[in-house]
């Protein structure tokens, strides 16, 4: 796992961003900032639409989508016919769920603190005969692999669970995991939306049958995108029963009568794709591989200690991994009200998140530690303005 650097050159993407002129931005895991480059990129598309109309898709559209599941690829270490676009994570989740067979193995494992719509995909089959169970955190923080074992057995077609928690930072040991899935003949399937972009991931690595992630947070690349990735092992024989005419083999025959899905990991893309957002998505993924992954990581996570530690000496108790190499650029403080902090925050121009109980700050490589001595004493100003009050 890389470590914590300063990576001081990296502070000259801040140009990128015109909203980090104007406010702290600390709130990265809701959203990234806009950049320069993504602005453009919608720019450029708007111009070919201009110019071409219809045949904005033969005049660089198509390109563009191309070029999208290629910046994907490279990210999670995938082969580029292994990478599908989706609207949105939800959308690539409820292809995959609709192709797996639940006759003869009918669990789906999850644990309990994943982001609810990976739940949603297999509850919404539980009127199918499917039994969703969830592994639980004992601390609210971490996930010990060794929870999965005791519910991952031979009636288990697949797990399902996070990369890194959106609820505590903690990146999830998902080899691990992986293994006891694999042992028992269950499919792996990671949500990497609050990973890619700020953690390394290798889908080889991790031996991962499946992955979701998308473009709005750590990618910089806005809503309206989100990606697929599907072994290839597992191409040939997957067979969503969801489908649409993007997925087909000859999407221009407009054959009515018959079926044929791609061979490539495209077969569960469904309608036309939102062409703004996968310009803008380019251009937020085209930074982070320029920045390179684990130069962002290293920075991000010299930036994360640095806020943990701030937030510690004021005596706060702060919900992330002990270990500096298993956080992530999450930071959850408890906090009473949190939202009354983040709205007097947003008075002072600071941008930050909150949660019941929670106020989530969140650090990207474009930050400084200026910025987080700035945030942390403008809360500590907050709470003893409301101690008076
Ligand atoms: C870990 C994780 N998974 C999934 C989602 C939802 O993705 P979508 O809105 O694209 O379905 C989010 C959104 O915040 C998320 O943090």
């Amino acid at each position: 796992m890389p470590l914590a650097v300063e990576h001081p050159e990296l502070l000259t993407y801040r140009d990128e961003f015109p909203l980090l002129q104007r406010k702290t931005y600390l709130n990265s895991w809701a959203l990234g900032a806009l950049s320069q480059r993504s602005m453009q990129g919608m720019a450029r598309f708007m111009e070919v639409w201009n110019e071409w109309g219809a045949h904005a898709w033969y005049h660089g559209w198509m390109d563009e989508i191309v070029q999208a599941r290629k910046n994907f690829a490279s990210l999670i270490g995938a082969q580029v016919h292994e990478v599908a676009i989706a609207p949105s994570v939800s959308a690539a989740l409820s292809s995959i769920a609709s192709a797996l067979d639940y006759n003869t193995r009918k669990k789906v494992v999850l644990s309990n603190m994943d982001f609810p719509t990976l739940a949603y995909q297999w509850l919404a089959k539980e009127r199918l005969g499917v039994e969703c169970r969830f592994v639980k955190s004992p601390d609210g923080i971490y996930m010990p692999p060794d929870l999965f074992a005791t519910e991952i057995d031979n009636q288990t077609a697949l797990v399902a669970t996070s990369h890194v928690y959106y609820t505590s930072g903690y990146i999830q040991d998902i080899r691990s995991v992986a293994d006891i899935a694999h042992k028992n003949g269950a499919y792996m399937l990671v949500d990497d939306y609050q990973g890619t972009g700020q953690i390394p991931i290798n889908v080889n690595t991790l031996d991962v049958d499946f992955l979701v992630s998308g473009t709005l947070k750590w990618l910089l690349g806005g809503p309206g995108l989100a990606f697929v990735y599907i072994r290839e092992g597992l191409l040939p024989s997957l067979a969503p029963t969801i489908a649409g005419w993007f997925g087909h083999r000859d999407q221009f025959q407009f054959r009515v009568d018959e079926l044929i899905f791609r061979p490539e990991a495209t077969k569960v893309e469904m309608g036309t794709p939102a062409m703004a957002a996968v310009y803008a998505a380019n251009g937020g993924m085209d930074i982070v591989l320029e920045a390179s992954v684990k130069s962002i990581c290293e920075r991000t996570r010299y930036l994360t200690n640095d806020l943990i530690a701030r937030a510690r000496e004021r005596g706060w108790t702060v919900r992330a991994p002990q270990e500096p190499d298993l956080r992530s650029s999450i930071v959850m403080i408890e906090l009473d009200e949190p939202q009354e902090i983040v709205n007097a925050l947003i008075a002072r121009n600071i941008v930050v998140d909150s949660r019941p109980g929670l106020l989530r700050i969140s650090p990207y490589f474009y930050n400084t530690i200026e910025e987080n001595a700035l945030v942390i004493e403008a809360i500590a100003e907050i709470l003893e303005q409301k101690k008076k009050a």
